[in-house]
């Protein structure tokens, strides 16, 4: 019997010496069981002890119990190893290497218009505006008479504006939305209001018939010509830097008394003239002036107490010139080759 046992341990540490995958833990427990088990090689061996003397027995009995001890040790001791393997394997695997290039997602980005529009209303909310909005399907009162636009007045024609009924039309300029403030606030007023506008225009390398435009308006007793100039002087040394200087010229617009148009130093140039520029120095970015006591008076303001300035500013033109962008096209045709430079 002590053979027997012997050679069932010496067996087992043959077998269990063997390298195991680490998939194997299901092998080890059969060899366990085989050994090991009820109906194991051990098992069947000890209950043969019956057979022995009163002297062998207890000898016998120890070597089992040390076989027994023995192969248990080393059943724990390759699983062991083998969990520990498992471990070494999986941190291996999900192992991260930080020297590899990351993947690039593809980001989108604000359209020049959008970008440039967010940029100038930052500007006058840090100056104390609101920004309003007003409809782009106007009526006809909004768009002209309100602002003070004779009835000959040539934009009022069809072939300048979009009509849709007699009384209604796409706005031509986001004047509207001053008077629309002013029927519903009461001074001291301060707003811009950006928005799409339209104008019946062949679509070339400045013109388009759908474009941007920026109203400014600001009411309240005693605003000056020279708040406006201030305001606007502010507003180009932000956008274009802090040597840009403006000019104002007297113009015309019905809705301001005075008015004047305002021009931006060429900032290619610096005022020298050039190409660019078509040698003036200046570059023509907005209309401007004090409102007319008439538009205060249709909006129910007493031109007597109040007084204000307002301007309107194409945005496209805007970003055009922030980028150099030579072509209106290019902002409307939506090609991410083109967009994806700003
Ligand atoms: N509405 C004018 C245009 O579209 C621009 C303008 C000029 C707006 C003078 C104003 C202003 O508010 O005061 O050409």
């Amino acid at each position: 019997m002590k053979e027997k046992l012997e050679q069932i341990l010496e067996k087992a540490m043959r077998e269990l010496n063997h390298a195991f995958a680490i998939d194997e833990v299901d092998k080890l427990d059969i060899l366990r069981v085989g050994f090991l088990g009820k109906k194991g090689e051990l098992t069947s061996v000890l209950k043969q002890m019956g057979g022995l003397s009163a002297e062998e027995r207890p000898v016998v009995g120890k070597l089992a119990n040390d076989v027994r001890e023995q192969i248990e040790t080393k059943l724990s001791e390759v699983s062991a190893e083998l969990k520990a393997q498992k471990v070494r394997k999986a941190m291996e695997d999900e192992k991260i290497d930080v020297t590899l290039p990351g993947k690039k997602r593809a980001i989108g980005r604000l359209h020049p218009l959008t970008a440039v529009m967010n940029e100038i209303e930052e500007i006058f909310l840090g100056m104390g505006f609101e920004v309003a909005s007003g409809p782009e399907v106007e009526y006809v009162y909004y768009n002209f008479d309100a602002l003070n636009s004779p009835p000959d007045h040539p934009a009022r024609d069809i072939t300048d504006t979009f009509y849709i009924t007699d009384d209604i039309l796409l706005r031509c300029h986001t004047s509207t939305v001053q008077v629309r403030v002013m029927e519903t606030q009461k001074p001291p007023i301060r707003i811009i209001s950006p928005g799409r506008v339209y104008r019946s225009d062949a679509v070339d390398a400045t013109h388009s018939p759908i474009f941007h435009q920026i109203e400014g308006l600001y009411i309240d007793k005693g605003v000056t010509m020279s708040d406006l100039a201030g305001t606007l002087d502010e507003l180009m040394k932000r956008l274009y830097g802090g040597d840009c200087k403006i000019r104002l010229r007297p113009h015309h617009f019905p809705f301001t008394e005075p008015s004047a148009e305002v021009d931006v130093m060429c900032f290619k140039c610096a005022g020298q003239g050039c190409s660019m520029c078509k040698q003036e120095g200046y570059i023509e970015l907005l209309g401007a002036g004090m409102v007319h006591p008439k538009v205060l008076k249709n909006c129910g303001i007493d031109p007597e107490v109040y007084s204000g300035f307002a301007f309107g500013m194409g945005l496209d033109r805007v970003v055009m010139r922030r980028y150099g962008i030579t072509d209106l096209r290019l902002l409307y045709e939506n090609d991410v080759r083109f967009l994806g430079q700003f």
